[in-house]
């Protein structure tokens, strides 16, 4: 069954080779001062930096750079909103992955606000305006080129925040796979298994239809099955095209058009392990991932692991319900183990002391308890999926 729905992307996406050749056209209708932002360095390395700076010759251009994996509100966020206030930025051009990306959402309303930034992304007063963002996005993950959500850390507040708005979707959104080619193993892997959980946390709701288990199966298999060939060989266009398009789908909602929610718990989780001990998104919900399924396996949830069995994995239809769920559970660990993600939470520098605070922090913040998630997570149940990842 597809239930009621609304649904509008107003981000236009330019994909292929050489896109950014169209991108002074784009950025020309909304003005000619730019903030240009991106993170550490690796723009420079690849070549990009300079190619932009080239289409830009006719733009008056401002740079905010050094933004960190896990955008920090201060000083990130702060600065760049003080610099287009300062500066009267028509569009922020964000060039990097989804931290520079996130960060520059964040900056462009910011700089429309003239109270505290943190009040709009920690929700307390919604947003009335925003910079345009335009963006040339250099790895396949988060999906923030098409959504309209940005994550932002306070490290003061030991806080990590989705904020999601309207206002936030990209005006347009350049997908080149050729600038993926320099991204690290590390990061190959952990961008794949974000995707894979985004799609994993829109998979496990109710209702769902054949049409939207079709899309995120299909989706599942492409990142399972190219991610292999892009470590191996970090130039193979066709494998770094898949894996950019399905990430830049993955997490704009579009596969779960029609289907119910699932509460993204398994982001909830991750964003505290993220503001605890500042570790990369990806390589977080790969460990989480097979210890949250084992926690609400039970006969009202198994229908939907003996889906991914049959479907994605080619499972026996024949046999146990649980037996297929289990091996379900195994296949996805085996995946993150095969493509180098450590799968133990300790691994990533976690100390279990802060199990509990961390349980206390995701309840507060994130509600995993209500009634409208999936499955419900208590306190107990938090505390068994963590205990359980380390
Ligand atoms: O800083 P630079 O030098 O650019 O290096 C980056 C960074 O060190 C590097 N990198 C990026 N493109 C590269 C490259 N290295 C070589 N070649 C390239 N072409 O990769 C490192 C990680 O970059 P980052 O932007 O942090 O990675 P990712 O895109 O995975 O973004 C992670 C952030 O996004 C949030 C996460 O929580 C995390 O803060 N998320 C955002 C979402 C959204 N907006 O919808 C949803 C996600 O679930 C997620 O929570
Ligand atoms: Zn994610």
């Amino acid at each position: 069954m597809i239930a009621d729905f609304t649904y509008h992307t107003p981000t236009k996406l330019y994909f292929g080779r050489g896109v950014i050749k169209d991108l002074p056209g784009v950025l020309g209708r909304f003005g000619k001062n730019v903030l240009l932002t991106y993170g550490g360095g690796s723009i420079k390395k690849i070549g990009l930096y300079t190619k932009i700076r080239e289409l830009l010759c006719d733009f008056s251009v401002v740079e905010l750079s050094g933004i960190e994996p896990n955008p920090k509100y201060d000083p990130s966020v702060v600065t760049g909103a003080r610099l287009c206030k300062e500066n009267h930025t028509d569009v922020i051009l964000a060039v990097g992955g989804g931290s520079v990306l996130d960060c520059s959402k964040a900056i462009s309303v910011c700089a429309k606000y003239d109270g505290e930034g943190w009040d709009l992304i920690s929700g307390k007063v919604r947003a009335e305006a925003s910079i345009p963002v335009v963006d040339v996005i250099t790895l396949a993950a988060t999906g923030s080129e098409y959504d309209c959500g940005c994550v932002i850390s306070h490290t003061a507040l030991c806080d990590k925040r989705g904020y999601l708005d309207d206002l936030l979707f990209p005006a347009a959104s350049f997908l080149d796979p050729e600038y993926t080619f320099s991204v690290s193993r590390w990061q190959t892997a952990c961008g794949t298994a974000d995707a894979v959980n985004h799609v994993l946390e829109q998979f496990f709701a109710s209702p769902h239809s054949t049409f939207n288990d079709g899309m995120m199966i299909s989706a599942l298999r492409s990142l399972m099955e190219n991610v292999p060939t892009a470590l191996e060989h970090p130039d193979d266009y066709g494998a770094r095209s898949e894996l950019m398009y399905v990430c830049t789908l993955a997490c704009n909602g579009i596969l779960a058009n029609g289907a119910g929610s699932s509460g993204w718990p398994m982001h909830s989780i991750e964003h505290a392990l993220s503001a605890y001990f500042d570790i990369t998104h990806g390589a977080g919900l790969a460990v989480i991932t097979p210890r949250w399924m084992k926690e609400i396996l039970s006969p009202r949830t198994a229908e939907r692991f003996v889906t991914l069995g049959t479907e994605l994995f080619g499972f026996d239809k024949n046999i146990p319900d649980a037996e297929t769920a289990n091996k379900v559970i195994d296949a996805f660990y085996a995946f993150f183990e095969s493509i180098g993600i450590p799968m133990h939470l300790a691994q990533l520098g976690v100390t279990a002391d802060k199990i509990g605070e961390m349980a206390d922090h995701i309840l507060k913040k994130d509600s995993t308890e209500n009634e409208w998630m999936y499955v419900s997570l208590d306190k107990d149940a938090l505390v068994r999926i963590l205990t359980a990842s380390m």
